[in-house]
């Protein structure tokens, strides 16, 4: 096996970065790894599905690749890496989007074979490895009679969405992913294996849960199970055209109505609900549409009462159904193969947590949008301006301090993705930017007196700590001690670094 290319080398050479090469890794290494790991380069035909990247402005360099066959091969490679100056990085899905990855140069440690899911006799539980996606889990799962909280796609790894909290159609039961969590088996920066949990290394337990990018590697979690519930979902998804705004809008925040006292009043077996404006030239040439999908935990009996005020909204075209719940993923295009989940390209991102919907700003992004589809029609099919709600009862009934995730009252994910042609023009690459810019902007403008917050598994790698990890200081403080005690040569500093 050799290095890439020639010039690839003579690169790292330049920079007088050590260059990695598979032989001697597996000279090195290769006798103390299980049998099943491999180790590759760029010249194997595995790499470009090895290193596959949902957004690849994110791209890590990757020298080698080590695709271990055990969990205990993941501490024997960091010890390693220590001793010969090399990053590391764990990869599992390429789902992470933040360009604080693409200052990465050295071994990616693949999890993609750590895919064990045991559910633990007493039925309360499941060990899962570090490398399982949700898709995959939400389907063994629900054969056995059981599901668990993972985020809404079944593309993105579930320890990964775990480690920055984990939004998903089952919070409002049972919480985000990382509220799910009982323990860890992590290796920590110096390649030692440690158990995280509420008694052993606690403090550890408190950070992984919302900041874990920052802490180890993990190669195996336990998390809650429950009973599966009814045998069906109702999923509805609706066009709009974008007369429609405010009613849409208004129904949402009506949907999601918070009390006085702060009790959420979303009904409980809503899974999501998420909106995107999107241009289609053939439905409406001029202007975006708004396109907005409903996932319902019950019949269409049950869920009808829901959806009525959408109901009430003249719609281009509907379509619904009642599908057993692995497959309401797929019915919302988030399933595994589904393009918004499994395509690769460059995209520029943006991203604000919000309480509620501010309609004055919905309409200024609204008409922002229209106004590029007259100016810059390059790039309007290719921009998604994206709303999610889930309802939130058990993620807002914990107490905020238990763990380092720091946003429990946004009720609201946004997202701003901006996809670009591969052969967009820097002129191109420079407007989407500031179209990103904007819309975040005006969101965050649309809650005034409230800070910004930039969910870390959303974040675009661009914004302060503070809108990842939490306004208080007392948290950065935290982190920051934690950060100390366990990995104070910041070993982990690839995905939206505390430091
Ligand atoms: C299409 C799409 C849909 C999404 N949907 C949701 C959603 O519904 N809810 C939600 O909350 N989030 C969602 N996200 C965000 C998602 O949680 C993050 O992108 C997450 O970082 C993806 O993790 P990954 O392992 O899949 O990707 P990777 O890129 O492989 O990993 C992301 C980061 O996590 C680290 N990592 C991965 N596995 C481990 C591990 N076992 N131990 C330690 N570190 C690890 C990697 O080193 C990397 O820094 C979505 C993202 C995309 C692109
Ligand atoms: C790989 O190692 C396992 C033990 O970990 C052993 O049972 C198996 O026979 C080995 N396979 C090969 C091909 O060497
Ligand atoms: C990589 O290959 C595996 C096995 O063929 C496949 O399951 C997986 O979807 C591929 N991943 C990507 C990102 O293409
Ligand atoms: C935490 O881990 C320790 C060490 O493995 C174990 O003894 C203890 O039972 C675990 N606690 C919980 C709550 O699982
Ligand atoms: C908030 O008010 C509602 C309606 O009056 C009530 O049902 C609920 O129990 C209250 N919640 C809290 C936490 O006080
Ligand atoms: C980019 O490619 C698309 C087709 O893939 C083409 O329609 C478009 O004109 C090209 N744009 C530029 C700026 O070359
Ligand atoms: C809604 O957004 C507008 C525009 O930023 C702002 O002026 C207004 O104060 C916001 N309304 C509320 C209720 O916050």
């Amino acid at each position: 096996m050799r290095l890439s290319t020639g010039l690839a080398a003579a690169a790292f050479l330049l920079h007088g970065v050590l260059a990695i090469s598979p032989a001697q890794v597996q000279h090195d290494l290769g006798g103390c790894l299980s049998n099943t790991t491999t180790i590759f380069d760029a010249s194997s035909t595995e790499y470009a599905n090895a290193t596959h990247r949902w957004d690849t402005l994110a791209s890590p360099k990757t020298q080698v690749i080590i695709e271990v066959g055990e969990e205990s091969d993941v501490a024997k490679i960091v010890k390693y890496c220590n001793k010969k100056g090399i990053n590391f990085l764990a990869y599992n899905t390429g789902h992470g989007s933040t360009v604080t990855l693409s200052r990465f140069d050295g071994i990616q440690i693949n999890l993609v074979n750590l895919n064990q899911v045991t559910i633990q006799p007493d039925g309360n539980s499941v060990w899962v490895q570090g490398g399982v996606r949700s898709g995959p889990v939400n389907r063994f799962l629900w054969d056995k009679g059981y599901v668990t909280a993972t985020g809404a796609c079944d593309c993105v790894g579930l320890v990964g969405a775990a480690l920055g909290g984990g939004r998903g159609r089952l919070q409002g039961q049972f919480g985000m992913v990382s509220d799910s969590v009982r323990q860890l088996n992590v290796v920590l920066a110096d390649g030692s294996q440690i158990r995280v949990n509420a008694s052993s290394h606690s403090d550890l337990f408190w950070a992984m849960r919302g900041a874990g990018h920052n802490f180890g590697i993990v190669t195996s979690m336990e998390v809650s199970i429950h009973p599966r519930g009814p045998s069906t979902w109702h999923y509805k998804n609706y066009l709009w055209t974008s007369d429609y705004l405010k009613q849409v809008f208004t129904a949402i925040n009506t949907l999601h109505a918070t009390l006085k006292n702060g009790t959420d009043t979303t009904p409980i077996n809503l899974g999501n609900e998420n909106g995107l404006f999107l241009y289609q030239s053939s439905v409406d040439a001029k202007r975006p549409l708004i396109s907005w999908q409903f996932s319902y935990r019950g019949s269409a009996a049950d869920a009808a009462k829901v959806l009525a005020p959408f109901d009430a909204i003249p719609a281009v075209s509907t379509d619904s159904g009642d599908v057993p719940y692995p497959e309401v993923a797929h019915a919302q295009n988030v399933g595994e193969d589904d393009i918004a989940c499994s395509s690769s390209l460059a995209r520029l991102i943006t991203t604000a947590g919000l309480s509620t919907y501010n309609l004055t700003a919905e309409q200024l992004i609204m008409d922002s949008f229209t106004k590029r589809i007259a100016e810059a029609p390059q790039l309007a099919p290719l921009t998604f301006i994206i709303h999610e709600g889930y309802p939130s009862q058990a993620v807002t009934d914990k107490n905020p301090a238990d763990s380092a995730f720091p946003f429990r009252a946004d009720f609201h994910l946004t997202q701003f993705q901006g996809n670009l042609a591969a052969n967009a023009s820097i002129q191109d690459q420079q407007l989407m930017l500031q179209w990103s810019n904007e819309v975040v902007n005006i969101w965050n403008a649309g809650e005034p007196g409230r800070l910004p917050d930039a969910y870390v598994n959303y974040a675009s790698g661009n914004e302060p700590v503070e809108q990842w990890y939490g306004h208080e200081t007392w948290r950065i403080d935290r982190l920051r001690g934690l950060k100390a005690k366990y990995d104070p040569t910041n070993q982990f500093r690839f995905y939206n670094p505390i430091i």
